[in-house]
């Protein structure tokens, strides 16, 4: 009988045990479609913009030049992006093929680039300009039809309150302590304000968390943020750029500079997770506004880029640092375009398609949607490729851009293609068909 009590109770608390786990996060039915909707969309265009355009120099220049955060503040009175059209950038950005946009709401520098009660360095209180260019925005995507992301720094080298972490040191604060209710406070306020006024909201795209990683007992407290955000919304994802392996509460793994698998930036090298996966990449060397670079990547770089991510499974969020007169500089709307005809005659290849049946490879990447197996062949200097398919079956093979047949040979684990030149386009698409 004592036996029977004994294991009764050890049951009780192994399940209340589970079921108080704090750290147990179970998405929401609308989060889940999110996620899908989220890989479906493969493509997003990442905007940095900030009082930091105006020095033209990037968004780390207010950390990297030590300014001192009264006087960089002083940006703000002369901050008068006269030629901002939201309409106009949403349009030159979905002519890419670009599904979502992602903006940065308030970086490092701490100005709040939307009307927040919550402190009075933002667009609305403290520049000469006086619109919420987020609202303008929000209000441009839903009439155009394509997600609004926001991104959001955990790290703040402007504000009093937020505890210094290893950047920022020398921009003038005098509190190395911070005051981390107070700015936890503030951050989840913002958070509630961005979630409240701006219409649905597909992703919170943390970024910051790092600045703290030199101390193993400091907390970030993000699950009740975490909480607050998919309460608000329960379909807006949340990403946090920290370089993990992703913790409880989060929806999407990022990888920054380096596709899912690479570590060619030194931030990556994670266990890849189960969840929706992005890659993160800059148009030229900056995220911000530098006037100095026109080093833009070409366009068939960008474009095998965006394949190579679609064939491990994983979203491009591809950045562009807009001006300060409020245009997106003029390379980045010829990428934007030359990107969208390739999307247009493509798109099928790369949209709603998950990573295919054979992994990465030197010559390229396949992506499958259902029984379509897409092959694209980035880079064969030959005539002849073998696709190891395993226990597969290939009904027909073509050549996506004309549906020319290809001739292969099947051999008990795969088939050899014999194509009747050697590949020179971005992307040689070849669909087979998988039975
Ligand atoms: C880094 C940088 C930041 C940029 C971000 C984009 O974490 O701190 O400036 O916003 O990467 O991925």
């Amino acid at each position: 009988m004592k036996k029977v009590v004994l294991a009764l109770v050890l049951l009780f608390t192994f399940v209340l045990s589970i079921i108080a786990q704090p750290n147990v996060y179970v998405p929401a039915k609308e989060n889940m479609e999110a996620r899908e909707q989220f890989q479906d969309n493969k493509f997003g265009i990442f905007l940095h913009w900030g009082l930091y355009c105006m020095l033209a120099t990037g968004e780390w220049t207010m950390n990297d030049n030590n300014l001192n955060y009264k006087e960089y503040a002083k940006l703000a009175g002369g901050f008068y992006p006269s030629k901002f059209d939201a309409d106009k950038w949403v349009s030159q950005i979905k002519a890419s093929g670009a599904k979502y946009i992602c903006i940065t709401s308030r970086h490092h520098e701490g100005f709040s680039m939307f009307n927040t009660q919550y402190s009075d360095y933002n667009i609305v209180k403290a520049t000469p300009f006086k619109r919420d260019i987020l609202k303008e925005l929000a209000d441009a995507c839903a009439r155009q039809g394509i997600k609004l992301h926001l991104y959001y720094s955990h790290l703040d080298w402007y504000r009093n309150d937020y505890p210094w972490g290893r950047t920022g040191r020398g921009t003038g604060r005098s509190n190395p302590k911070g005051d981390w209710k107070s700015y936890y406070q503030f951050m989840n306020n913002q958070l509630t304000e961005l979630l409240t006024n701006y219409g649905p909201i597909g992703c919170i795209w943390f970024d910051g968390w790092w600045d703290h990683d030199i101390d193993p007992n400091f907390d970030w407290q993000l699950p009740g943020q975490y909480a607050l955000i998919h309460r608000l919304q329960p379909a807006c994802l949340i990403e946090n750029n920290h370089h993990q392996t992703p913790y409880p509460g989060e929806d999407i793994q990022e990888f920054e500079r380096d596709l899912p698998g690479e570590n060619t930036a030194g931030l990556s090298g994670q266990k890849i997770s189960k969840l929706p996966l992005e890659t993160c990449e800059t148009m030229n060397g900056m995220w911000g506004y530098k006037i100095a670079d026109m080093n833009y990547k070409p366009t068939k770089t960008l474009i095998q880029y965006l394949v190579k991510a679609a064939g491990r499974n994983a979203n491009l969020l591809l950045n562009i640092g807009p001006q300060p007169n409020g245009e997106l500089p003029d390379m980045a709307v010829q990428r934007l375009q030359e990107i969208g005809e390739w999307t247009k005659q493509y798109g099928e290849t790369i949209y709603g398609t998950r990573g295919g049946l054979i992994p990465p490879q030197d010559w390229g990447v396949t992506t499958q949607k259902n029984n379509k197996l897409f092959v694209h062949i980035l880079n064969l200097k030959s005539q002849s490729l073998y696709l190891p398919l395993g226990k597969n079956k290939v009904a027909h093979a073509f050549i996506f851009k004309n549906h020319k047949p290809v001739k292969y040979k099947k051999d008990k684990s795969g088939i050899q293609l014999q194509l009747d030149e050697v590949p020179t386009d971005i992307d040689y698409v070849i669909e087979l068909t998988i039975v």
